[in-house]
């Protein structure tokens, strides 16, 4: 069995009630965070764990909270980035849903740890029913000292307010999220200044993933450095993977980073292997803005190795040949898959979700989308898939957030790695059981 850190108590009965909670062990971290260290001794634990942020990027976590502007006198913020929108990922829900305590133990030791004496989950919209389980394990941990004034009697202070969003995938995003949060339109703010420096209301802020702050408990709990001692070089510790598609046991694991992609895949300790006996075929490994990879590179690299579940190797070759770990949204797709018919519903999804800020965004989703619908209605012609090409190559790098990109980057991987199926589908769309299905529902002449 692997080890976990996040989930190992998530099959005791009434885990999510604060009782059962405290009975394994919970808010151990945070007597140990206020009674016995320091802010600074916390901040060390973290950066010794390298711990790296689980939204996407992957960013270390205890550079990002050295960032922090400390100017005396000043208020600074903790925000739980809870708004998890991305195609593919459901982890953070899970967790939420499941042991709502380990997030609130996480953010009173990293407010701590961070100065702050406010701080905010914001919570993504849909998420209905966990707002109500949210909501009620804070009051839990108002009712028994963990939050308010004077915690534990050592002095520290800490509000927590649970904020819902309203449905949109750019407020996951940390600026526009913030913009939320103050009550305005979730537009992504220009950068610099970034968040640590001006954020909520114009003061230092730290935006980080649900996951990420769950973390911290763990990590101040057997300390940073043995948390390094899990995982694979610079991927350390474990992570939430949420793996769905056409496998026998979608749902969350946790995982040590450095597991093989293809034990994750066919073990039945995970995956257990691709439903009805079929073939796989591709995969989308960390959400659906990531590169999608074809069967023989997400089990090896370009240079035979097998890939791992870990940035490093995940990313290995670049785009060219590689993806990335992202939020660790496992999309698998066996051999009946229809990339180009899956891509357009991405790109559908990237359209709608675009804030409209930016114009190589806004325009570039909605031609992706428009090209993408003509091609799988059958009616595209070979110039098309090379427009979409052309689309997509003229976003990146060239819009205020990486929205772009997340629409961008799975156009250009579908099409390095299976440019033969949208030329199959502009040149023989009788052939494709897509397009039948489309004229029929339209009511339209058999192609
Ligand atoms: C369009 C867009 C949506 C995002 N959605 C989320 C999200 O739902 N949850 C999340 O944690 N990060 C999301 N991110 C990444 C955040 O901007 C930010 O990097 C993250 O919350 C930082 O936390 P971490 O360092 O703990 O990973 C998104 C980014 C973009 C560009």
């Amino acid at each position: 069995m692997s080890k976990k850190l996040l989930l190992q108590h998530i099959d005791v009965p009434g885990i999510n009630t604060y009782e059962v909670y405290r009975k394994q062990g919970g808010y151990k971290a945070v007597e140990k965070a206020l009674k016995e260290m320091t802010a600074d001794q916390i901040l060390e634990e973290v950066k010794t764990s390298g711990l790296r942020g689980r939204g996407g990027a992957g960013f270390p976590t205890g550079m990002k909270w050295s960032f922090l502007a400390k100017p005396e006198g000043v208020a600074r913020y903790l925000v739980c980035n809870a708004d998890e929108s991305e195609p593919g990922t459901f982890k953070d829900r899970y967790l939420m849903e499941k042991i709502p305590h380990l997030l609130i133990e996480g953010m009173i030791a990293s407010s701590f740890a961070l100065g702050a004496n406010t701080a905010y989950i914001y919570i993504r919209g849909e998420y209905f029913y966990v707002h109500r389980i949210l909501e009620n394990a804070i009051k839990e941990a108002y009712a028994n000292g963990w939050l308010g004034k004077n915690i534990l009697g050592t002095g520290y202070d800490l509000d927590l307010y649970m904020q819902i969003g309203a449905g949109a995938y750019i407020c996951g995003e940390e600026t526009a999220l913030l913009e939320s949060l103050e009550g305005k339109r979730g537009n992504p703010r220009i950068k610099p200044p970034f968040p640590a420096v001006a954020g909520l209301w114009g003061r230092p802020t730290v935006v980080n993933n649900v996951e990420t702050i769950a973390a911290v408990v763990p990590i101040i709990n057997e300390g940073g450095a043995n948390y390094a001692n899990i995982g694979v070089g610079k991927s350390t510790g474990t992570k939430l993977i949420s793996a769905s598609g056409h496998i026998n046991k979608p749902g969350v694991y946790e995982i040590e980073l450095g597991l093989p992609v293809e034990e994750f895949i066919y073990s039945d300790q995970y995956c257990g292997g691709i439903r009805n006996g079929k073939e796989l075929k591709a995969v989308v490994a960390g959400g659906s803005s990531v590169p999608i990879l074809p069967k023989e590179l997400i089990l090896k690299t370009a240079a035979g190795e097998p890939r791992l579940m870990s940035y490093e190797s995940l990313g290995d070759g670049g785009f060219q040949t590689g993806t990335m770990l992202g939020s660790g949204g496992f999309i698998v797709m066996d051999e009946d898959t229809s990339i180009v018919k899956n891509l357009y519903t991405f790109s559908r999804f990237y359209h709608h979700e675009s804030c409209g800020q930016c114009s190589p965004c806004r325009e570039g989703t909605g031609w992706m989308e428009k090209i993408l619908k003509k091609i799988i209605s059958g009616n595209g012609t070979l110039s098309d898939v090379d427009l979409l090409w052309d689309i997509q190559s003229k976003i990146e790098g060239k819009t205020i957030c990486p929205l772009g990109e997340a629409a961008a980057w799975p156009v250009a991987a579908a099409i390095r790695h299976f440019r033969k199926e949208f030329e199959e589908y502009v040149t023989n769309p009788q052939n494709i059981v897509d397009v039948k299905h489309y004229y029929r529902v339209n009511n339209l002449a058999a192609v």
